[in-house]
């Protein structure tokens, strides 16, 4: 029985904000994504990346190297990496994508210039700000306009995806 893994990390983009750069990350996600079994959500935390994949081991391990060296971010740093139930909380979405601002979850860098500190059981909380939040997209959509719309398909995403670049 293959293994699955969820693992969360976070990293610092490096552009500050959004940038189009994502988009590109985003659309080599989806197609990757939706041939390894893999599915997940990155957020945008301003100039932050939190990022959740969930899926087979292997292909979880060797995902995560390859993006650990790419150079549109930084410091990447696994908050939590973990067995799982096959069934994944993304649904059949390759890469969901989505926004917030640092306060909104105390993600923001604080008055001493660090990033907070994750444990484990908070790492275990913002998995589930996560898969709550790609459920919320998936359901009721999102104001930020590169994230997805409710229930769009791999397919459509990434033509529109192609059409914002
Ligand atoms: C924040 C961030 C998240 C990424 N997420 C994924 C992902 O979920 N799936 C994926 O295939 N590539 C992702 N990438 C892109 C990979 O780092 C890498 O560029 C891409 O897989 C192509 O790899 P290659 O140039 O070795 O073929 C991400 C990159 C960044 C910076």
């Amino acid at each position: 029985m293959a293994r699955y893994l969820q693992l969360l990390y976070r990293s610092v983009a490096r552009y500050e904000d959004f940038h189009p750069s994502d988009l590109d990350i985003l659309r080599e996600a989806v197609r990757f994504n939706a041939a390894h079994g893999i599915t997940g959500i990155l957020l945008r935390v301003d100039e932050q990346f939190f990022q959740v994949l969930h899926g087979p081991a292997e292909n979880i391990e060797g995902l995560a190297a390859r993006i650990k060296s790419d150079a549109r971010h930084r410091h990447m740093e696994v908050l939590l990496c973990e067995e799982a139930e096959e069934a994944s909380p993304y649904g059949n979405w390759s890469m969901a994508y989505d926004s917030l601002m640092g306060f909104e979850q105390k993600l923001g860098l604080q008055e001493n210039g660090r990033y907070p500190e994750i444990a484990t059981e908070r790492a275990r909380e913002l998995v589930a700000v996560l898969a709550k939040t790609a459920s919320s997209v998936d359901t009721y959509g999102s104001a930020f306009p590169y994230s997805r719309f409710p229930g769009e398909e791999d397919a459509a995403y990434l033509a529109r995806l192609d059409g914002l670049a």
